[in-house]
């Protein structure tokens, strides 16, 4: 049987390089993005590949009023769902949030608003049904506030508490929500930063989060050593930690 796939954020450079995979298995997908030019190119590629079934909507997921007809529609379309991808995210201007509250509250909308916006109306439809994966990409960003990027961290950090928090509320129903918590990867998000050629490959993070929505795990960090890495960082202590440049 073919998965039926919903992908919010489908044109960022993981959910792209993720829904490859996924059209090369024959999966039926339904993506959701902002950019309607780059959507359609994103969509007629997945045919191309393989996809069984592709269908879209252009939609900006900080409207979240929208959310409820936006997901009725997607799974309409899709005859059901099993699995939902959320992708969408942005770094942010930290040194204009640090100045200005609306330019912090953005960062804090789209990367935590509009998640928890999305992951409620979808985890109450999986809980009815007994199924369904809820993948969430979230980041190590969030696993400790530092100086340069505290904004988009915290909007992290409470991203990976409230799936901690849904994940205890719905894996009894039979729902897995998987914490995906990537190191830095080489993508649009990432192109403009010092060192950006020796982060993570894209293709190769991508093959290992397909792996792990198959395995229902329950928090990746991707590539695995962001595990221990950040293990040791939550470590250090706090007298240290703040004169550090990071
Ligand atoms: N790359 C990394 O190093 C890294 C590390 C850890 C976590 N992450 C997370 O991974 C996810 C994917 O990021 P990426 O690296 O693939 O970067 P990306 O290519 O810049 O993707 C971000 C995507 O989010 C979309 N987006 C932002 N605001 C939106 C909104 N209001 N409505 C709809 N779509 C919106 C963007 O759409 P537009 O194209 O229209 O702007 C873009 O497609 C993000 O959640 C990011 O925080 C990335």
């Amino acid at each position: 049987m073919s998965k039926k796939i919903l992908v919010l954020g489908a044109t960022s450079g993981i959910a792209e390089a993720t829904c490859r995979i996924w059209a090369t298995q024959g999966a039926s997908l339904f993506l959701v993005a902002r950019n309607a030019e780059k959507l359609v190119a994103v969509a007629a590629d997945l045919k191309t590949r393989g996809a069984a079934y592709v269908d879209f909507a252009v939609a900006d997921l900080d409207d979240t009023a929208q959310h409820p007809s936006l997901l009725t529609h997607a799974i309409n379309s899709l005859g059901g769902m099993d699995i939902a991808y959320l992708a969408h995210g942005v770094l942010g201007d930290q040194t204009a949030g640090e100045q200005s509250f609306p330019a912090a509250e953005q960062i804090l909308h789209t990367n935590f608003v509009s998640p928890v916006s999305l992951l409620t109306w979808l985890a109450n439809y999986c809980v009815q049904r007994k199924s369904g994966v809820l993948a969430v990409i979230s980041s190590v960003a969030g696993d400790r506030g530092r100086k340069s990027n505290y904004l988009y961290g915290s909007s992290k950090a409470g991203l990976s508490a409230f799936l901690g928090g849904l994940r205890n509320r719905v894996d009894r129903e039979g729902v897995t929500v998987l914490t995906i918590k990537p190191g830095p990867v080489r993508t649009p998000m990432t192109a403009h930063m010092p060192g950006a050629e020796k982060m993570a490959d894209v293709n190769a993070v991508a093959a290992i989060i397909v792996k792990a929505i198959e395995k229902r795990v329950d928090v990746l960090y991707v590539p695995f050593q962001w595990g221990p890495i950040m293990g040791i960082i939550q470590h250090i202590p706090e007298s240290i930690f703040k004169k550090l440049n990071l």
